[in-house]
Parts: structure tokens; C-alpha cells; sequence
């Protein structure tokens, strides 16, 4: 089989302007290495699948971003993340929903590709960790420690928490949400997305992210798309696959987010999403103020970090882009 170009593209979450200080360049500092990182082993022939994986375990893993480590707390003051895996090749999901005390949920997600049952929840997932002797891990860190002492102290005026962790508590008003996703397009042209959350952060027990539902990671062999933002807007819209059946059913990867980005705005919709095809376009799209992504095109890298506000789309590399 010839060979193609890899592709790939990350974010780590959607909201209001990055105000702290140093926000963009601390961003772009967290996220290029990860992007230099997983496409050098995607040149070296590593699977879409797997630098999907690798890519958001070292996401999970950055503090910063609202996944594993990092991870929001909810009313309760507890963790529960969520993360699934999505294989465009064999069009299988998986993925597990409210999970605790463990490092990289995805690791569940892809345990999960080759079993009978693909989605666990609280419970299911918890078993599933023993059994594959997965050690506790506590995610918790204090500057989201401080986040939620000083929301109950407001009685949890906020709905949600940050999307991202910044060196001092930002003091507004503008909820910013988060959650982190990766998409790939490997040699053998083959797509895989996966996207992990700590969830919104302060919300009520027993709610259920998009981030482990198809409706927020997405893929098939012609498209893949992870999703970020408010999750509930992104399960009214059912913004991934929504994107990928469109291409799937022959619209080019741009018209598709146009298309799909015009009708979120008319629903007042607030989330982002980045999509690759398997042409190799890789496009972008918001609703929200920012969209926290970086990509590799081939030949460099790129990011999404100082668009300006109203920009809803971008496209890049396909010839139509
Ligand atoms: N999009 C992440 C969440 O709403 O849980």
C-alpha cells in the first residue's frame, strides 16, 4: 500500500479568551512538544490508533488541561473523568464514562477496542482498571482544589469550571470549559480520534459527558472529529458525527464545517471541534470565543490560539482550503 503524509491535529479545550497572563504562549508552550512528539512517531510508522493513544495520555497528563491530572472537580468535590476512542478503520468506539482514581482513562478506551462491552461506566470502569492492575492514581491538584474551595464559598454561582489551569485563579465571570482530543491520519491513510474530560466541573453527580459519547468523538474512514466545549450543546447538535456523515456522504471536510458551524451558530451553540479527512485536510471550527488547537500539516506546525474572536472555521492544507 503507498505510503501518505501524516496528519494530526490536538486541542486542549474551548472558551472564553485566554486572559491569564502568558496564556497564549504557556498554551502553545504545552502543546507544540506533544504535536512535535507524536508526529515524529507517526513518520516512523506508529498506527493512527495508536498516537491517538499516546497523544492523549500526554495531554491527560499536562495539568493544565481539564483531563487526568488537572481534571475538574465536580459538586462533590470528587473527580470523574471521561475518555473514549473511536477507530475509523473498523468504525469501533469505546470509551468510559465518570471514571476515578486513575492516570489516563484512555488507557480504558482502547483496553476496551477489542472487548464485547465497549462503553463501562463508574462502576464497569473501576472493575476494569483492577483487572488490568492499573495502579490508583490521584489527579487532583491544588490550584483545582483552590477553584473548587473558593466556588463553594460562593455557593456554586458558576455552572462549570476552567478549560484551563493557569498559574493564578482567573477571577471571571465568562465560564471556560474544557477537555482535551486528538485526531490522526497515519501512512496507511488510516483515521482515529480520541477525546478525554474531567467533565465541566461542578456539576451535579451522574451527569454524563459528550466526551465519551460519538456525539463528541467521531470517526469513520473518511473523517474523524473530536469535540470540546459545553457538552450538552454538543449532544443537542450531535456536532462530530454530524461532521463526519456529511463527508462520509461525499461533502468535502470544509463544507462540512461550514455547514455544520452556520447551523451551531444559529443555535447558539458553545463548543469547538477539529476534524482531519482522508484527503489529509485538517480543519478547525468554534462557536466559542477561543479554541485551544495545534496541528502538523506535513511540513509545519500551526495553532488556532490567537484567531480572532467571530472566526468560525478554518481549514488548511486540502486544495480547496
Ligand atoms: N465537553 C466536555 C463536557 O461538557 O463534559
Amino acid at each position: 500500500m503507498e505510503k501518505v503524509q501524516p496528519k494530526l491535529i490536538i486541542h486542549g479545550g474551548a472558551g472564553s479568551s485566554l486572559k491569564g497572563k502568558g496564556g497564549v504562549e504557556a498554551v502553545r508552550r504545552s502543546l507544540y512538544p506533544i504535536i512535535e512528539e507524536i508526529y515524529s512517531l507517526l513518520e516512523s510508522g506508529i498506527s493512527a490508533k495508536e498516537a491517538v493513544v499516546r497523544g492523549c495520555q500526554m495531554l491527560e497528563d499536562n495539568p493544565r488541561f481539564n483531563a487526568g491530572t488537572g481534571s475538574v472537580l465536580q459538586s462533590d468535590g470528587q473527580i470523574r473523568m471521561s475518555a473514549s476512542l473511536m477507530d475509523g478503520a473498523s468504525q469501533s468506539f469505546s470509551g468510559v464514562i465518570n471514571v476515578s482514581r486513575v492516570k489516563n482513562p484512555i488507557d480504558l478506551a482502547i483496553a476496551l477496542q477489542s472487548s464485547p462491552d465497549r462503553v463501562l461506566s463508574d462502576y464497569g470502569a473501576a472493575e476494569l482498571a483492577r483487572e488490568l492492575q492499573i495502579p490508583s492514581y490521584n489527579g487532583l491538584t491544588e490550584l483545582r482544589l483552590q477553584e473548587w474551595i473558593q466556588e463553594r464559598q460562593d455557593n456554586f454561582k458558576r455552572t462549570m469550571a476552567g478549560v484551563v489551569a493557569e498559574s493564578e485563579l482567573v477571577e471571571t465571570s465568562n465560564a471556560r470549559r474544557g477537555t482535551i482530543g486528538v485526531v490522526v491520519l497515519d501512512t496507511q491513510r488510516r483515521l482515529s480520534v480520541g477525546t478525554s474530560t474531567g467533565g465541566k466541573g461542578f456539576e451535579r453527580i451522574g451527569r454524563v459527558s459528550d466526551s465519551a459519547m460519538p456525539a463528541g468523538n467521531y470517526a469513520t474512514q473518511y473523517a474523524a472529529v473530536s469535540c470540546t466545549g459545553i457538552g450538552e450543546d454538543i449532544i443537542d447538535e450531535c456536532l462530530a458525527p454530524r461532521i463526519v456523515v456529511r463527508v462520509t456522504d461525499g461533502m468535502s471536510l470544509k463544507e462540512a464545517m461550514q455547514r455544520t458551524f452556520a447551523e451551531a451558530h444559529e443555535h447558539k451553540r458553545d463548543f469547538g471541534a477539529i476534524a482531519l479527512d482522508a484527503s489529509g485536510a485538517i480543519a478547525w471550527g468554534k462557536t466559542s470565543q477561543a479554541l485551544l488547537a495545534a496541528y502538523h500539516n506535513g511540513e509545519k506546525i500551526g495553532d488556532t490560539l490567537e484567531v480572532p474572536v467571530g472566526t468560525e472555521i478554518g481549514c488548511v492544507f486540502s486544495p480547496e482550503c
